[in-house]
Order: structure tokens, then C-alpha cells, then sequence
């Protein structure tokens, strides 16, 4: 499927669960944000249904993501069924990697390799200060056992101004020794209305503090799709990525389309939902009527993060989770 910018639209990143047991505070407030329904979320029914569908129109890349995907009861048989989907090439999960040790070896089976981690800090008093909870220990364990099982690690860090900026080179310090992609991701409004203004530390200020540390370092070709701009540092096992999410210089290679737990299809991030699938499905239409549903969407895809603000009924982003839009 290609959008009207002839851009390959081929991935597909579901919200399994707007629950989470975090509370970072560049996603949502110390109190939690206010979770939809149950009966409101997509159930296993529906998403496995969107995922046949999507993968008849030649999606190849799904990533399950939430809140945390693995406080979801049925995740693993999501994760089992979608495994049998030969459509998919590659099945991915963001997880801030809190609940996911006792399934590691269940992952490994479905060949389900590819997790992306949230470690903002590897101090374990400002992971407590920015994620309100106290499972560093637990996170860093899990980070050493998928790596030691052999699993493609990329870690996501969101850097903020008086916060975490002096974790930038001990996270970047990761790539050295193990074979992880290691990613700063600049912070994003959108924060379930804890605060308003969010002063930027930039895609550019990340770059400069690690070019200051690593003067060896080199820019690496980028891929289609790819949010994050590489470097490699000589003799680094792993890669070092700069996510400019705020900036927004990658649009025009973007390949994805967004459906959170209560099935708000997002052609963008900085879109406030083009159109819920969930209620559309519950009306009874056909697998075809659904294909179709998604073939417009992607027509209408917007040229850019700019552009899909612009188009927002609400024009406060702020008020939004990360946890609800799906990570
Ligand atoms: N800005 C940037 N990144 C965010 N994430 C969550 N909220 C924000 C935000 N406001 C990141 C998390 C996680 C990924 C799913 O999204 O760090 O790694
Ligand atoms: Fe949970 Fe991820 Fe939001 Fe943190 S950023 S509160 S781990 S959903």
C-alpha cells in the first residue's frame, strides 16, 4: 500500500492496553491517567482480525506496544496467533520491560525477537524520579537476560533538559559492550496533561554532547522507515540513534499507521485519531469493508507531523497519554 506522498505504508504499531504500571512523567501524571473500559479496548478477537486484514493488504511489520503490552491478560496468545500470520516478516514489542522475564523463553519459541526497552537513566535514583516507580534493578536484569539470550535489543531513552541529559554518554556507553541500538528520543507533549510546556533538549543538542564525546563518530545511510538517525562509533558492538520525534525530519520516509487500544486509527502521531476501527468493526462490516476502510486512510495519510497537527480537532496534544496513543 503506498499513500499519496508514494510512501510504502507496511507497518503497523497496535496498542494492546492503555494500562500501565509506570508512571513516567513525560507520558502521564503521578495519579495515572483515567483507563478506558474494558469492554472499550479491542479484544483479541478484533485485533487478531486487523492484523489478517492488514496483512492481506501487505502489511509486513507489526510492533505491539501499550501502555505496557504485558499487563495485557491475553498478550501471549495475541503474540502466538499473530506468530501463525505469515504476512508479518517481523513481529516487535515495546515494553518498558518491567513484566516480560518470565516470558522470555515463551518469545524466543514464537521467535519473537525484536524488543525495544525504555531506560530513560542508569542511575537508579533519576529512574525513579522519572518513571515514579522503583524497578530499575528489575529493568537492567531483563535488559541483561534478553541480550544474554541473544535477543535484538534497541533501547529508548527520552532525554529532558534537567533531567536525564547527563545520561546521554553512560546509555550511549551501552553500544560498547553489548550489540544494542541505544536511542535518545526527543521528549514529545504529549504527557496525559501533566504539563503544558515541555522545553526541549533537541534531536541537535543530543547530537552535539555526543559529538563532543565520540569525535570518531560516523552518520550512518538511512533505511526506509527509519525514525532514528544512526552513528557508529568504531569498535561499538552496537549503534547509537538520535529519534528527532519532536522535529520531526522523518516524515517523509514514514512507513506506519497507528491503532491505539480502543481502536483509534492514528495516520500520524500529531493526528488526534482519523477514525475508530474498533466501532466501525462492531457495526458488523465485512473484511472487505474494513480493507477498504484502511485503503482510504492511507490515502489520506498526512504529508507530515506539521501538517497532521494542523488537521487536529483538539488542538491541545498535551492532554493526550503516549499510553493510551500506543508508544
Ligand atoms: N515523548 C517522547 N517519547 C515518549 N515515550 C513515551 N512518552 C513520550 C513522550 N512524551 C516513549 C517511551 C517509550 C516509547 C513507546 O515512547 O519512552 O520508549
Ligand atoms: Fe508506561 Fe511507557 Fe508511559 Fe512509562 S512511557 S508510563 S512505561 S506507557
Amino acid at each position: 500500500m503506498t499513500d499519496s506522498f508514494d510512501r510504502q505504508i507496511d507497518y503497523v504499531r497496535i496498542g494492546v492496553t492503555d494500562r500501565c504500571n509506570l508512571r513516567c512523567f513525560y507520558c502521564m501524571p503521578a495519579e495515572g491517567i483515567v483507563y478506558e473500559p474494558k469492554k472499550d479496548l479491542l479484544s483479541y478477537e478484533e485485533i487478531t482480525r486487523l492484523l489478517w486484514v492488514l496483512g492481506d493488504l501487505g502489511f509486513k511489520k507489526v510492533r505491539f506496544t501499550g501502555g505496557e503490552p504485558f499487563l495485557r491478560k491475553d498478550f501471549i496468545r495475541l503474540l502466538e496467533h499473530t506468530a501463525e500470520i505469515d504476512a508479518y516478516e517481523s513481529i516487535h514489542i515495546t515494553s518498558n520491560g518491567t513484566l516480560l522475564q518470565k516470558h522470555i523463553q515463551k518469545l524466543k519459541e514464537l521467535g519473537i525477537t525484536k524488543i525495544n526497552l525504555s531506560i530513560d537513566s542508569l542511575d537508579a535514583e533519576r529512574f525513579h524520579k522519572i518513571t515514579r516507580r522503583d524497578d530499575f534493578e528489575k529493568v537492567m536484569q531483563t535488559f541483561h537476560m534478553l541480550v544474554d539470550t541473544g535477543f535484538k535489543i534497541k533501547l529508548n531513552a527520552v532525554i529532558m533538559k534537567g533531567i536525564n541529559t547527563q545520561d546521554i554518554i553512560p546509555l550511549a556507553e551501552l553500544a560498547k559492550d553489548y550489540p544494542v541500538d541505544v536511542r535518545f528520543i526527543e521528549e514529545m507533549p504529549f504527557n496525559g496533561g501533566y504539563k503544558e510546556n515541555v522545553e526541549m533538549y533537541s534531536a541537535k543538542d543530543i547530537y552535539a554532547d555526543l559529538k563532543a564525546h565520540y569525535s570518531d563518530m560516523e552518520k550512518l545511510p538511512g533505511k526506509h522507515g527509519d525514525t532514528a538517525s544512526l552513528l557508529s562509533v568504531p569498535g561499538y558492538k552496537g549503534k547509537i540513534g538520535v529519534i528527532a520525534a519532536f522535529s520531526r525530519t522523518f516524515c517523509n520516509t514514514c512507513n506506519r499507521l497507528r491503532i491505539s487500544a480502543k481502536g483509534e486509527i492514528k495516520s500520524c502521531l500529531y493526528d488526534d485519531g482519523v477514525f475508530n476501527i474498533r466501532d466501525y468493526m462492531r457495526s458488523g462490516v465485512s473484511d472487505g469493508e474494513l480493507a477498504s476502510k484502511f485503503k482510504e486512510i492511507i490515502r489520506l495519510k498526512p504529508k507530515d507531523g506539521f501538517e497532521a497537527e494542523k488537521l487536529r480537532k483538539v488542538p491541545e496534544a498535551a492532554m493526550q497519554s503516549m499510553s493510551s496513543i500506543g508508544g
